[in-house]
């Protein structure tokens, strides 16, 4: 007798990253059959994640092009599902975070009828406009699931407080850090080709949301100069997003310093090393906030909100926005005080302990 289908659709690096544990951990249980679905929403960043966990899509909808936009990128995705969930009649549909693959894909399952588990539900700023679109995304998405994998506490009472049924919300963590363990276990890599100076502090940075596009990713990068002009003792390594509008900037301003590294988006396993090696982290990205903790590395957000509340709570996450004077200040006290550097660090990881993709499967289990 064949197991029961979960239909897992995804599309970005992240959601890839967040959902491999999932579909090495359901391969393991013969009551299910995993059909993988990728929207390929990202195309590079996500075939690099596809690769390093083993994942060969049954569906690929090819659906990328160049400088999408938003209206264009979720039809496509809409109407693509759309074939994919008649086809393969699933028992559950599987969604991940807060992308655009995310808030299609649990919209055509719900056209569809069919059940959905929305994987790291519960996310909120309460502020529509940041992160844009994602808040709006994962609303929607947690709005039309059935059953909720929400990572942390402050996630399950938001979903509470929208009137999602208690027993439809799990408390898992995030696979984010089965995947984390998984990598820094199974995936050894080296950093040699990066000709890292040794002698020097490493600041890894990155940056990618929509809502700095333009004037803030500008100061980003200001900031970034006048930190490196300021302490010949550091360097900073930059792997960047492959999306022109970030592309254009950060080329164009930050090229021509030699101890600026500016790399192609970094293969996982390499990265979590670089996330190992760095002394700081600058990010605007949702996953490192959830991964650096892990790795007791301080990280400084890039933005004014955060749906990651947990860390900013515990000490490890500080939100310094994109203003070049406090991007510079907050970094340059990290630099230059011990104390104020491992107090950061004195925190728990509050984004679980890798075995969440193991809380989801036993749900699914009991449910399905
Ligand atoms: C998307 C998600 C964002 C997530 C981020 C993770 C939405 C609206 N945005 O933003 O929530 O945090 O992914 O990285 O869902 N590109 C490539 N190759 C790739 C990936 C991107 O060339 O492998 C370029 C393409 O020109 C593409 C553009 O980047 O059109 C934008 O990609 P898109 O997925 O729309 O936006 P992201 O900024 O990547
Ligand atoms: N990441 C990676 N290579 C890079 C930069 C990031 O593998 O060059 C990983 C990172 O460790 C994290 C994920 O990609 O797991 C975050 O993706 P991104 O920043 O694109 O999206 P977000 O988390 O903001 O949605």
């Amino acid at each position: 007798m064949s197991g029961k289908k979960v239909l897992l659709i995804f599309g970005t690096r992240p959601e890839a990253i967040k959902m491999a544990p999932l579909v090495i951990e359901l391969k393991k249980h013969d009551e299910f059959e995993p059909i993988v679905c990728v929207s390929a929403q990202h195309r590079q960043m996500l075939d690099q994640v596809l690769e390093l966990f083993d994942i060969k899509p049954d569906f690929d909808l090819d659906i990328m092009k160049e400088n999408q936009n938003l209206w264009s990128l979720t039809s496509d995705i809409l109407l693509k599902t759309k074939d994919v969930i008649e086809r393969t009649k699933p028992a559950v549909v599987l969604v991940h975070g807060d992308t655009t693959t995310a808030l299609a894909s649990s919209l055509s399952a719900f056209y569809a009828k069919v059940p959905i588990g929305h994987v790291e539900a519960g996310l909120r700023t309460f502020d529509k406009y940041y992160p844009f679109p994602e808040e709006i995304n994962r609303v929607v998405a947690d709005s039309v699931s059935s059953y909720h994998f929400a990572p942390t506490d402050e996630a399950v009472e938001n979903l509470k407080k929208s009137a999602i049924s208690s027993e439809n919300i799990v408390k898992t963590g995030n696979t984010v850090i089965d995947a984390l363990l998984y990598t820094a276990e199974n995936k050894p890599s080296n950093l040699d080709y990066l000709n890292l100076n040794k002698n020097l502090k490493t600041i890894l940075m990155t940056s990618h949301r929509r809502e700095n596009f333009g004037k803030p990713l500008e100061t980003i990068c200001d900031a970034i100069l006048e930190l490196v002009e300021k302490n010949s003792n550091i360097q900073v390594v930059y792997p960047v997003h492959l999306n022109p509008n970030v592309r254009d900037v950060v080329f164009r301003k930050l090229s021509n310093h030699e101890r600026i590294i500016l790399t192609e988006p970094m293969e996982y396993a390499p990265f979590v090393t670089m996330m190992n090696k760095a002394d700081i982290i600058l990010t605007d990205s949702g996953g490192i906030q959830e991964e650096a903790p892990s790795l007791k590395k301080p990280v400084l957000v890039l933005r004014d909100t955060t749906e990651r509340p947990e860390a900013v709570k515990s000490g490890a996450v500080k939100l310094v926005g994109t203003s070049k004077e406090k991007i510079v200040d907050e970094t340059q006290k990290l630099l230059d005080s011990k104390q104020h550097y491992e107090k950061m660090l004195s925190g728990e990881n509050p984004y679980g302990d890798g075995r969440a993709s193991e809380r989801i499967i036993k749900f699914l289990s009991e449910k399905l």
